[in-house]
């Protein structure tokens, strides 16, 4: 693996802290690299999963209208494909979080299992009826749920597969506990869309991995599977759904073709090409420091709209505090009251923004981007501005 990315010392993505906290914070190295041989892009370093995801592990995924609607046309499809039938199927998704998914699958009485192991986003998904194991999924877990369970007509998994370090042991695991004609489906940020986009904030601690359809193939192959389908996502500002069964057992779309090839076109098999990408990644937290350092020095007033696990990256590497953003707002209430990672910016409900609105808004949230112009048209109609950096910094017409 060569070393292609240097983000610098950062804290967790999702580490929101009081100041009470702030002296005994956690730092470390975040740097990137790629294989060659396994087209693996990865974090080189990555702090023990128990730091990241414990009780208080602050990212529900209901916070967005958006998602909701992704993850009930997400089940739909898994029922519409016959990949789950009737109350005979079994479904065990990893990474349930709050149970945006798996409740529609609870509402139609379906067996199945969330592997969730951040306690208060697994609280609100048992209050809605959903079964979860408070686990961290790996090859003893998988083998457990099959003593108990039976194997698994589908194994589903989104924005998880890249936080799990230890990849070919999840493989393995999900192997073990899939059926011979079981599906295998996830979903992650993709990395074809990082490289496009200069979208560095996709890393962060918890993704040890960005995926390409050709790192996916690679890792699974070894262990039986492979890949059925490919589906580009819009969602987390591109993600891809990976589709895999056991070899043999399905007939494969052209889509997967297709886009291995467009990988090879992209270079996403090449070192050069993460290379060329550290490169853009540097012009652009550059320009995002200049970009609000002149705005402050005209007076301008900004704060940013989420206080996401991926800004952490962009504040910690482009060096902006307090001292150029006022303050982030979030929904959240797990985040509200706190300050954000590293630099330590304070975090106030949605009502702070629309009270005291900035002149300017870094969309630190650029993913929920048509969500959050549409809930705050109030703030462009009296001349309020939002700010991005991607695919390159500039103000937003
Ligand atoms: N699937 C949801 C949540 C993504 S956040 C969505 O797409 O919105 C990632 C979730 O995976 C967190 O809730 C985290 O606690 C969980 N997680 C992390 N490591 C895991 C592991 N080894 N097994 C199962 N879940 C894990
Ligand atoms: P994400 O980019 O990782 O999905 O995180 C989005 C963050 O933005 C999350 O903390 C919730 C917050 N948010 C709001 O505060 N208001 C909104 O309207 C949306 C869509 C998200």
């Amino acid at each position: 693996m060569d070393l292609v990315l240097d983000l610098g010392q950062q804290p967790l993505g999702n580490g929101f802290l009081l100041p009470d906290q702030f002296g005994e914070e956690y730092f470390f190295p975040l740097q990137c690299g790629f294989s060659e041989d396994s087209r693996l892009f990865q974090l080189i370093e990555q702090p023990a999963p128990e730091l990241m995801f414990h009780q208080d592990y602050a990212f529900f995924s209901g916070t967005s209208q958006r998602m909701k609607q992704h993850f009930a046309d997400f089940a739909e499809d898994v029922i519409s494909k016959g990949f789950v039938t009737d109350t005979s199927s079994f479904i065990v998704e990893l990474g349930s979080n709050d149970g945006i998914f798996l409740t529609h699958f609870a509402q139609k009485g379906i067996p199945h299992l969330g592997v969730e192991p951040s306690g208060a986003v697994a609280d609100v998904a048992e209050s809605q009826g959903i079964t979860v194991t408070r686990e961290f999924f790996d090859t003893n877990l998988a083998q457990r749920i099959l003593t108990e369970h039976g194997q698994a007509d589908v194994i589903s998994a989104a924005n998880v597969m890249c936080h799990i370090p230890d990849i070919n042991e999840l493989a393995q695991g999900i192997a073990l506990l899939l059926k011979e004609d079981g599906v295998l489906i996830f979903e992650d940020p993709y990395l074809g869309d990082v490289i496009r986009l200069t979208s560095y904030d996709q890393i962060y601690d918890e993704h040890v991995f960005l995926f390409s359809a050709l790192s996916v193939q690679s890792i699974f192959n070894s262990v039986g599977l492979e890949l059925i389908d490919l589906e580009p996502q819009s969602t987390h500002g591109g993600s891809m759904r990976y589709t895999l069964v056991k070899t043999g057992r399905r007939t494969i779309s052209p889509a997967v073709q297709e886009i291995l090839n467009q990988e090879l076109t992209q270079g996403l098999d090449k070192t050069d090409t993460f290379v060329q990408f550290a490169l853009r990644v540097k012009e652009s937290g550059a320009a995002l420091r200049n970009t609000v350092q002149k705005l402050r020095r005209q007076g301008k007033s900004i704060a940013a709209y989420g206080a996401t696990s991926k800004s952490t990256t962009v504040y910690n590497y482009a060096g902006i505090g307090p001292e150029l953003i006022d303050f982030i707002c979030d929904n959240t209430p797990l985040k509200q009251g706190k300050f954000s990672p590293g630099v330590h910016i304070p975090i106030y409900s949605e009502n702070r923004f629309r009270d005291t609105p900035p002149d300017y808004a870094f969309l630190a949230a650029w993913n929920h981007v048509n969500e959050l112009r549409e809930h705050n048209k109030a703030f462009e109609n009296t001349g309020g501005r939002w700010i991005t950096h991607v695919p390159n910094v500039h103000v937003l017409e």
